[in-house]
């Protein structure tokens, strides 16, 4: 396998189940990295493999091109009916997050019949060109691998953390959306935007929420401009924050929503759901793949739905993201370190800095993972500056689990601090 495919680990795993996988020499670890935020229902749920074995015994693939098959029709109207907004939906299955939101991008250049796109620094889409055009974080994701696509524009994505000295936060956000009105003069008009592409919670960025008036404003300004608003839920969506979609934290409803990742347990399946308007907009065979709406990984996304869906599921997110979030504001208390603890729900991240200036710390953070390896639990970096350990566990994880992977991140911590 080729160098650029690394591993974040040595791990060489056999296999999981809950919150825990088992490694080829017979350990248990505690996964807090959670495939990077793919099994929220659990690892290899039963009522998910279940489905898997009937429907593999009874359809692999015939391609939802050539033809249609029950498990399709099913998902996208169980997606057409949970997506936020009363509008009429429809639904575009593919494999990955990454198609997911260049199929997205698609469609709103066929219904606005514009080329711009407006992204966000810190933001995370994918790693096909398009989408890696859109990703931030050159060094890492990017370098090397251009010429990137026409037609993108990228503004500030308000970290209240890292806003300029003498701002409070409040103000600050205010700054950010004028920042934001300021960018359809400096870069592009309104009016040669197709689409704005915003993480209602930065995943790879480092966790970080969206301000409400930040959302409303963009909300604001696609309807001022006929522009399509796309939240990429690919990585906070399906119950990762506590609802169904993190955008349902604010009263703001997007034109489309993207989803993959927890979406179908860890079989390759991604969603576009938008107004039908726009998801109606390109022509027929213009869109698709020939594995997209895979049989398999759609039944899978059903039972993964049927779990996820459960208000008491949900509850159960929002109660275990407490617990962690009160067991991180101690060791922020006790370890100077940390400069920030945040998230939205159980989605949530520390940052690591050097000092009062909040210099980013991605040293420590790769030793303090480091540590929670060699302790039993797996934990992953994220962040601008990859000084965030990022805990995406399965939301299905228990009181117990959350309170002894708090002891070892400050184990770990305190091992990595020491003089
Ligand atoms: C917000 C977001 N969008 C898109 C993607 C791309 O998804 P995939 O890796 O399935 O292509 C990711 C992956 O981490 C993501 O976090």
């Amino acid at each position: 396998m080729p160098t650029g495919a690394a591993f974040l680990t040595e791990l060489g795993i056999r296999s999981g189940s809950g919150a825990v996988v088992r490694d080829l020499d017979g350990n248990d670890l505690l996964d807090f990295a959670g495939g990077i935020g793919v099994v929220g229902a659990g690892h290899c749920p039963p009522e998910v493999t279940a489905a898997i074995k009937r429907q593999a015994d009874e359809l692999l693939h015939v391609c939802g091109i050539v033809a249609t098959y029950e498990p399709q029709v099913a998902l996208a109207e169980r997606m057409n009916q949970i997506a936020p907004g009363d509008a009429p939906k429809k639904t575009l299955l593919m494999n990955s997050g990454a198609e997911a939101v260049e199929s997205a991008v698609i469609l709103s250049r066929a219904h606005t019949g514009r080329a711009g796109i407006l992204v966000f620094e810190g933001g995370y889409h994918g790693r096909t060109n398009m989408t890696l055009s859109m990703t931030s974080k050159y060094g890492l994701f990017k370098k090397g691998f251009g010429p990137f696509a026409a037609e993108i524009y990228r503004v500030a994505f308000p970290n209240v953390l890292r806003r300029p000295p003498g701002m409070d936060p409040e103000q600050f956000v205010g700054w950010s959306v004028d920042r934001l009105y300021d960018a359809l003069v400096s870069q592009v008009d309104g009016s040669a935007l197709a689409a704005i592409v915003i993480e209602p919670v930065q995943g790879e960025g480092g966790f970080v929420p969206a301000p409400k008036p930040f959302l409303q404003a963009i909300r604001r300004i696609c309807d001022e401009h006929g522009i399509v608003m796309i939240a990429d839920e690919v990585q906070a969506g399906m119950g990762r924050t506590g609802k169904l979609f993190s955008i349902e934290h604010s009263d703001v409803v997007p034109d489309i929503v993207t989803t993959a990742k927890s979406l179908g347990s860890g079989m390759p399946i991604s969603a576009v759901t938008g107004r039908s308007d726009i998801m109606d907009s390109a022509h027929p065979g213009g869109l698709g793949g020939t594995y997209s709406a895979n049989p398999v990984a759609a039944v899978a996304a059903l039972e993964t739905l049927a779990l996820i869906t459960d208000q008491a599921f949900l509850d159960r997110a929002v109660e275990m993201g407490r617990r962690l979030r009160v067991g991180l504001d101690s060791l922020a208390e006790k370890y100077a370190c940390i400069a920030d603890v945040r998230g939205l729900g159980p989605m949530l991240a520390i940052e690591l800095v050097k000092d009062d200036n909040l210099t980013p710390d991605p040293d420590l953070t790769l030793e303090i993972t480091k540590g929670t390896l060699q302790r039993g639990l797996i934990t992953i970096r994220a962040g601008l500056y990859s000084n965030c350990v990022r805990f995406l566990p399965p939301l299905t994880v228990t009181d117990a689990q959350v309170d002894e992977a708090l002891a070892v991140l400050d184990d770990s911590i305190a091992e990595a601090t020491a003089p």
